[in-house]
């Protein structure tokens, strides 16, 4: 099966310095077991995806969008911009968005279904609060985030356009990147609550890891079970070092 390797370039590059990325990045090729896709700023989008255009290897996507064809929403983007400027993907419900700026599950589980309606493909991040985990909520805390992401799920796009990216808060940006056997507990956790949820196509839905991963750690993390890709956010800035992470 094909892992995904997704790169978040989060408030970060300018549109010249993404295309720069973009271009070093392509020259160093994609296996045929890895699927890529890199989430640049929204005004890089178009950028990044002139340099993959064509390619079926390495695909675009926008860090976030509105639930809302379009309409007076200052500041926020739509699926149609969004395609437009060449992104197939979407992330929803990112741990800076929901902790950041204060997004909450309804308001991701709205982005999450209508992204989806809009055919675009989505990847929606979940993860727990160390404050959660240590109070031995993480089966919970998950099980919400995705439950209620589901509530207006197509089920008809879940199949082939639908990923999920395990972030344990604690874990991004910390350098504190999660031991197995806790990517293993969570992964199976939410492999469950997909399968419980949506049955035989929720027990296909990839399931991606996120937070702190490096080029010595991302090997052994995606060899795990139920782990079917990587979400890379500060090593996927460089592009030498994302394509090892790529080729790892
Ligand atoms: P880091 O890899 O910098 O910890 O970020 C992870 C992340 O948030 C990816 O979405």
């Amino acid at each position: 099966m094909q892992k995904i390797i997704a790169a978040n370039w989060k408030m970060y590059k300018t549109r010249s310095e993404a295309a720069q990325t973009a271009r070093d990045l392509a020259e160093s090729g994609v296996p045929a077991n890895r699927r890529v896709v890199i989430f640049p700023p929204f005004t890089a989008i178009a950028e990044v995806a002139d340099v993959f255009a064509g390619s079926t290897t390495v695909a675009v996507g926008g860090q976030d969008v509105y639930p809302a064809s379009e309409g007076a929403f200052t500041g926020e983007i739509s699926t149609a911009m969004l395609r437009e400027a060449g992104a197939s993907w979407v992330l929803t419900g990112h741990s800076e968005r929901r902790h950041v700026l204060g997004e909450q599950d309804d308001f991701v589980a709205a982005k999450t279904s209508f992204a989806l309606a809009q055919s675009l493909n989505v990847m929606l991040c979940i993860g727990e609060t160390l404050r959660e985990r240590e109070a031995g909520q993480l089966q919970a805390v998950l099980r919400r985030q995705i439950t209620t992401a589901f509530v207006r799920l197509p089920s008809d796009r879940l199949e082939k356009y639908f990923a999920i990216a395990y972030e344990p808060v604690w874990a991004i940006g910390t350098g504190k990147v999660a031991e197995s056997a806790e990517v293993l507990e969570a992964h199976a956790v939410t492999r469950k609550t997909l399968c419980d949820i949506v049955g035989k196509i929720g027990c296909k839905i990839p399931v991606l890891y996120g937070g702190s991963v490096k080029l010595d750690n991302a090997a052994a993390l995606i060899a795990l079970d139920n782990v079917d890709g990587l979400l890379v956010g500060g090593a996927s800035l460089a592009a030498q070092s994302f394509a090892q992470i790529v080729n790892a």
